[in-house]
């Protein structure tokens, strides 16, 4: 009898595992290679010509990428625009005069619809040009797993929720990636993500004005162009790494290194708390950045798939069929 419950618990235990793990291990990085075999090669020239157009938009979608990851798997919820039945995630706080490029996945959309219609979800869309924004930038390449199925709803509390704030402590940055799957190492590698891209003076006002751990002549700088009144000038841009913001390399880890952080949050990863080290180590050696970078996206989309029978194939990334 207790040889049999153990070998019951045994199998049990297996399935349990085996299920945990089958929504990702249902994407490869060959899913389209007979359904939709042109998808890559469709996808990068309308990126290419996006960045083309203007450089910062790669930034934006790649943005959009981890937007959606965070906020109930990477299922292109964010991609929604509001209904009578919800309100989408694009009015979060994250999100709200912020998030941009969706007109990109449309146009991306529309030519791989061309290509092979009503195979290729919104959600492979979005991993696809989140990669390719990267290597047109010089970041490092990767190979996309794929077969995500987009989501026939959205979540705007759960957006709010998941996504982190600009404000974050460097304990509550790992909380809100713990929820993910993700490790602080994998944080600190896609935080890196800000090499590239602008911020509004809303998102960074209170380190520049309030805190110590910034450079004083940089904080001087963005105080020129982010007025401490808060209403006012709200909208203005400053690059997130202020050498190269069109540029994926590492000088958002030098910046850190030299307290010239943009954001409250960036500047908590090198604080003087247990991810200096590899902020530093970063900051010597892009390519160590660059493959941890490319491991951390590939976990970041195995976050919650949506695959089989679940969800849908979108016709139009902006509305469920
Ligand atoms: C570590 C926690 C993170 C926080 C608190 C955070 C917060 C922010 C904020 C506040 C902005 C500026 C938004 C604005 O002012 O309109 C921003 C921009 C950006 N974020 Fe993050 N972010 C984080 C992690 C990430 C990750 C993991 C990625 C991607 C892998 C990413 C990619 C970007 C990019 C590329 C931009 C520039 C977008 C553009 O120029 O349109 N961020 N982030």
């Amino acid at each position: 009898m207790a040889e049999y419950s153990s070998l019951t618990f045994a199998t049990l235990s297996l399935a349990y595992l085996l299920l945990l793990g089958s929504s990702s291990a249902q994407l490869s990085t060959n899913f389209y290679s007979s359904s939709c075999p042109k998808l890559l090669s469709t996808v990068k020239p309308v990126v290419q010509s996006a960045i083309n157009n203007e450089k910062r938009i790669g930034a934006s979608i790649l943005r959009l990428f981890f937007h959606d990851c965070f906020t109930n798997g990477c299922d292109a919820s964010l991609l929604l625009d509001d209904t009578s039945s919800f309100t989408g995630e694009k009015g979060s706080n994250a999100n709200k005069n912020s998030a941009r490029g969706f007109e990109v996945i449309d146009k991306i959309k529309t030519a791989v619809e061309n290509a092979c219609p009503g195979v290729v979800s919104c959600a492979d869309i979005l991993t696809i040009a989140a990669r390719d924004s990267v290597v047109i930038l010089g970041g490092p390449n990767w190979n996309v797993k794929l077969g995500r199925r987009d989501a026939r709803t959205a979540s705007i509390s759960v957006a709010n929720n998941n996504i982190p704030a600009p404000t974050s402590s460097l304990s509550q940055l790992m909380s809100k990636f713990s929820a993910q799957g993700l490790s602080s190492k994998e944080m600190v590698a896609l935080a890196g993500a800000h090499t590239i891209g602008q911020a509004r003076c809303t998102s960074f006002r209170g380190h520049i004005y309030n805190d110590t751990d910034i450079d004083s002549s940089f904080a001087k700088t963005r105080q020129g162009s982010c007025p401490k009144a808060s209403g006012s000038g709200d909208n203005n841009l400053a690059p997130l790494d202020l050498q190269t913001p069109t540029t994926f390399d590492n000088n958002y880890f030098k910046n850190l290194v030299n307290k010239k952080g943009l954001l409250h949050s960036d500047q908590q990863l090198f604080d003087g708390g247990s991810t200096d080290s590899q902020v530093r180590s970063y900051s010597n050696n892009p390519s160590t950045f660059f493959s941890d970078f490319a491991a951390a996206m590939i976990k970041m989309g195995d976050i919650s798939p949506l695959t089989g029978s679940s969800g849908e194939i979108r016709k139009n990334c902006r509305k469920t069929n």
